[in-house]
């Protein structure tokens, strides 16, 4: 049936929905392409889950809190922050979602950088919003003087970004807040693997929401649980707008587990960014320009026997690991991204398997 059946909404017949990294069903493949974790999250959190589904599930019967007020105070002491300061979602997807129905509509744009989470603009559509665009250049710094000159009252930044992997600083967000009046989401799903996080500048900078995920360090992706962090004032806004039971009892108690062992946590990232290092260390030593990562993934620009690069070759190179079941991810639709491929970091294992295709790439013509 052709959507044209449905009396639909104009914006919402021309939105195009955010396309998701492949999420194969078959085992057998090595899954780099969605920067989850390697590892298994906390023990403590199939404990608690245990617990909290009881003998015979019972405890489903009944909805879960609606204000997650456990994961909340444990988020909140994790950050040393308040209750009031913190929001639970289905996600940090869910939270940015929030932060749109607040801020973004059919007269209030919202502005994002590009390139980073192809998100911000789907959300911006889906709420009928225009969209500002802030482009980086290709030494990916923050662009602090174009950011301050836009006029949304919102604005998505990722830091560090997606999918270069680059951090931006404490002093750039800072001098991006001093000149920009808007509302100023730092979207920091990755910030775990960082050097530096802004959730020092919430307590001067009531203007300044940051989104943070369970997905990636903490290895819940399959749960979905994200937070944001902000003064209580704009807290309260964003709650106006959540579903009452925006995140399920199963999730909820499971993120109570995993914060409560960062032990745990502190030895997986380590590991994942040691790997990360030594990864990017040997992608650029085959001459691919590799920018420094923050995060839990690396983008590299891969060139051919020839010494070429560009959207061809990483296309390419991105077709070759597929022969060898090997998921990664090409972003073709951008001049900046579409020459490299962004490999999440999996374990050491997984990344010599990689760096054994890298090396086998490209394959001998057959013979005639
Ligand atoms: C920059 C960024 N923000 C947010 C998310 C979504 O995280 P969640 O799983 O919490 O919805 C992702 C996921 O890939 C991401 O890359």
């Amino acid at each position: 049936m052709s959507d044209t059946t449905f009396p639909s909404l104009p914006h919402i017949a021309r939105l195009h929905a955010y396309t998701p990294g492949l999420q194969p069903t078959e085992l057998g493949w090595t899954k780099l392409n969605t920067n989850e974790c390697p590892y298994p999250p906390s023990p403590r959190v199939a404990e608690a889950l245990h617990h909290e589904i009881g003998a015979d599930g019972a405890s489903l019967r009944l909805y879960p809190d609606p204000k997650s007020s456990r994961l909340r105070a444990a988020v909140a002491r994790h950050h040393g922050l308040r209750e009031e300061n913190v929001l639970i979602g289905n996600g940090s997807d869910d939270i940015l979602n929030l932060l749109v129905r607040v801020f973004g509509g059919p007269a209030a744009a919202v502005g994002f950088t590009v390139p980073s989470y192809s998100l911000y603009p789907v959300l911006a559509a889906m709420a009928d919003a225009p969209a500002q665009v802030i482009e980086f250049d290709r030494t990916m710094q923050l662009p602090v003087a174009a950011i301050t000159r836009c006029p949304a009252p919102v604005i998505f930044l990722t830091s560090p970004n997606a999918p270069t992997g680059v951090g931006f600083t404490n002093d750039a967000i800072e001098a991006v807040l001093a000149g920009y009046p808007g509302v100023l989401v730092v979207d920091e799903a990755y910030a775990p693997f960082a050097r530096e996080n802004a959730v020092p500048l919430l307590a001067r900078h009531p203007r300044l929401v940051i989104t943070r995920t369970l997905s990636k360090a903490h290895a819940l992706a399959g749960l979905r649980v994200g937070y944001a962090l902000a003064d209580p004032a704009l807290i309260g806004l964003l709650d106006r707008v959540r579903d009452s039971y925006n995140v399920s009892r199963l999730a909820q108690a499971a993120a109570i587990a995993a914060l409560g062992d960062p032990a745990y946590y502190a030895a997986i990232i380590a590991r994942i960014t040691g790997t990360r290092d030594a990864f990017a260390a040997a992608c650029a030593a085959r001459g691919w320009f590799t920018y420094p990562s923050e995060a839990n993934f690396v983008f590299t620009e891969p060139r051919d026997a020839a010494g070429a690069a560009g959207p061809v070759v990483a296309r390419a190179l991105y077709d070759f690991l597929l022969t060898r079941r090997i998921l990664v991810r090409h972003f073709p639709g951008h001049a900046l991204t579409a020459p490299f491929l962004r490999v999440s970091v999996g374990t050491d294992a997984e990344m010599d398997l990689v760096n054994q295709a890298f090396t086998a790439w490209p394959p001998p013509a057959p013979p005639p």
